[in-house]
């Protein structure tokens, strides 16, 4: 007869943001937790995330800042744990950060203290974690409650948490566990894709743009109703940077994109006044002084016609102040799962409870984090979910 297996409160499958934050809380709370991770070592995208600095949140998170088919479902969790919860916990640890861009909070040092932290603070709460540890499979056994066969025994449970986060990074032990396990319980998975991810140029768009790899700017970049103001930059696929990685989570192939390469300026105003006060300096003169170089030069070769201001008439300066506004950047597809910083998409939140993260189906079943079918925008969004979900869920076992 095979041998009984571990009995815990709850079990939570992934050691990532959402995992270990549901973890500790519960432990916190006095539950018997076992948390088990296939990676050989919890946390590895807060270990690389912010340039190996974690933008461990943003202090100026509203449910505006996600990505759902239910805009709704975050407002109570990200409500009931905000970013100065998470804060006062960073605090607590005597971990330095600093505001790098508005609201968005990195470590001074180093990610790995946040995981240190989030290790301690479990440690404390008499958590188990189990590393390198496969699920063979879950089910439900007659008694109710979940069993789970893993290459490091069975254990079971009344409670199970997914937080096996989404897609994307791959060698970082991204799986699509969490959505099958999903749909096996009779859940919806919305389609998923990859997002906060750089964009790729083919044909006779790369061609154009190539050569202008490292050259970086500032623009709104604009697509589907939305809009950001940030940096982009040319690399040798395509493009990339905040502005891009930003839109890129609203735009999908065929879809319109178009860049304000004169942010904040009204183009034509600018033109005329450029070209009253200078007319004897060439288009690509002028523009250079606000544009890249290479960049204003290539614009004048390809999309307006370089010549000295004065020169320019009436109609000539009219589509230069279309282009520049509502430059049309034709990209063919997303460097995919390989690079993108999240997964858009996934388990369909009208099955969970948005103030538990527990299945309407399936009873003790609960679903925190990058799983979820919630998306934030760059600058710590991402995280902050991860904190507030894991933290509902673990108030709630
Ligand atoms: P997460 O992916 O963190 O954790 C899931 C865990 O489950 C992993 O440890 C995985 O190995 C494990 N797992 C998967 N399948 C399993 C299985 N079958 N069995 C057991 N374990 C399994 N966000 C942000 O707010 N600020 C930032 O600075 C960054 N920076 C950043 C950089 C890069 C390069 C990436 C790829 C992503 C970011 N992000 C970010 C996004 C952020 O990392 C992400 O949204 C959260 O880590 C999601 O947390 P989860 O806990 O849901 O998943």
């Amino acid at each position: 007869m095979a041998e009984a297996p571990v009995r815990y409160d709850a079990i939570v499958i992934g050691a990532g943001a959402a995992g270990l934050m549901c973890a500790l809380t519960a432990g916190q709370r006095g539950l018997r937790v076992l948390v088990v991770e296939h990676a050989n070592k919890p946390g590895k995208k807060i270990l690389m995330s912010g340039g190996g600095r974690c933008n461990f949140t943003n202090t100026g998170t509203t449910p505006a800042n996600y990505i759902s088919a239910n805009p709704h479902f975050c407002k109570s969790a990200l409500a009931r744990y905000t970013p100065w919860h998470f804060i006062d916990l960073v605090e607590k640890h005597r971990i330095a950060y600093h505001e790098k861009a508005p609201g968005q909070l990195f470590c001074d040092v180093s990610s790995k203290l946040i995981v240190k932290m989030l290790l301690d603070e479990c440690a404390a709460a008499g958590v188990e974690l189990r590393t390198s540890c496969t699920v063979e499979a879950v089910e439900q056994p007659d008694g109710g409650g979940f069993l789970l066969r893993t290459t490091q025994g069975r254990f079971a449970a009344p409670s199970l948490v997914v937080a096996s986060g989404g897609l994307s990074i791959p060698s970082m032990g991204a799986t699509g566990f969490g959505y099958e396990l999903a749909r096996r319980f009779g859940h919806e998975v919305l389609p998923t894709r990859a997002g906060l991810v750089p964009l790729t140029l083919s044909g006779r768009h790369q061609e154009r743009l190539a050569d202008l790899s490292g050259v970086a700017l500032e623009v709104e970049a604009r697509c589907n109703g939305r809009s950001f103001r940030e940096a982009m930059l040319f690399t040798h696929r395509g493009v990339s940077g905040p502005a891009i990685l930003q839109i890129s989570s609203y735009w999908q192939p065929g879809d319109e994109l178009l860049l304000d390469l004169l942010p904040g300026r009204d183009a034509g105003e600018w033109l005329r006044a450029q070209q009253k006060a200078r007319p004897d300096a060439e288009l690509k003169t002028v523009l250079s002084e606000v544009l890249p170089r290479r960049f204003a030069q290539r614009l004048c070769e390809l999309w307006l016609q370089n010549r000295p201001m004065r020169q320019l008439d009436v109609p000539q300066l009219r589509k230069a102040a279309e282009v520049l506004p509502a430059w049309p950047l034709v990209a063919s597809g997303t460097e995919g799962y390989r690079t993108a910083e999240v997964t858009l998409g996934g388990v369909d939140t009208n099955g969970v409870s948005s103030s538990t993260m527990e299945s309407r189906k399936v009873p003790g079943l609960h679903f925190v984090g990058e799983v979820l079918d919630v998306t934030g925008w760059l600058g710590g969004y991402n995280f902050q979910w991860a904190w507030a979900s894991g933290h509902a869920a673990g108030q709630a076992l």
